[in-house]
């Protein structure tokens, strides 16, 4: 069990990525805090992993419901020692993109970072993208946002560095999850995913959960500031 005694916090953990690393997270021992927009499906989640699992209501792009959800795990379970900022929206406005998956992100650094290493240290994992090291030439808000993810991320890592603070993130490629949908849907769009894939295939959420349990673990301990690229070898073109 690489996270007994654990306490994770997962935005986002109604769905997809975030579902996938709660049952992760759980299945090694942690207990994990579920903030979720939906609720419906933050309380299913929960519910599928049992007593070890709650739902908190948060809306990642309210600083108050972030720093509101980061009290209610510390308080639910006596701790808290990884914070998972990974609520995202695709497809939306500039703001409504900008707010979610960029200010919303911030949001759980700032405070997340800050109350980990009040309580003797912990590991951040911010959800960038491919599309935070490389551009497409469309969806500006999302390409922009997940840049700013990946130097969100290198700048909380310096000034926590020395407070036992490790923030880190991942940049998943094609993932087959509800946000990918209507790209999978699309013949002329997932042929060109797939081509343009290595591996020839989409991703499994899990194998973007077992990067974040890598990154949630004391096996990277001494990983800060990084971007841990898991895509099937589409950034390698
Ligand atoms: N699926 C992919 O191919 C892919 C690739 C790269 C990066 N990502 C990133 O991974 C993360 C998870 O994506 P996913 O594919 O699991 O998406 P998803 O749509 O399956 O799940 C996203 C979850 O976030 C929740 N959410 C949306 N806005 C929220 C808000 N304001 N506050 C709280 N929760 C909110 C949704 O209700 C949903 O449960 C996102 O940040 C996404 O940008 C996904």
């Amino acid at each position: 069990m690489r996270l007994n005694d654990k306490v994770a916090l997962i935005t986002g953990g109604g769905s997809g990525i975030g579902r996938a690393m709660a049952h992760t997270f759980a299945d090694e021992g942690a207990k994990v805090v579920i903030a979720e927009l939906d609720e419906a499906s933050g309380q299913k989640v929960a519910d599928e992993i049992g007593d070890n699992a709650a739902y908190v209501h948060c809306d990642t792009s309210s600083e108050e419901d972030v720093q509101a959800s980061l009290a209610m795990a510390e308080k639910r379970f006596g701790g808290l020692n990884v914070v998972v900022n990974n609520a995202g929206v695709s497809q939306k406005d500039w703001d409504t993109t900008i707010a979610v998956n960029l200010s919303g992100v911030y949001y759980g650094c700032k405070y997340g970072a800050e109350k980990l290493a009040a309580s003797g240290g912990g590991s951040v994992i911010n959800l960038s993208s491919i599309l935070g090291l490389v551009g497409i030439g469309a969806e500006d808000a999302y390409v922009a946002a997940k840049h700013g993810v990946v130097g969100l991320t290198k700048n909380f890592a310096i000034a926590f560095g020395q407070r036992g603070v490790r923030i880190n993130c991942i940049n998943p490629g094609w993932i087959e999850t509800p946000m990918t949908a209507t790209i999978r849907e699309m013949e002329v769009m997932n042929t060109q995913v797939m081509t343009q894939t290595p591996m020839g295939r989409y991703g499994k959420p899990e194998e973007i959960a077992k990067a974040a349990l890598f990154l949630a673990s004391d096996d990277s301990s001494y990983m800060t500031g990084a971007s841990l690229v898991v895509d099937g070898g589409w950034t390698a073109r």
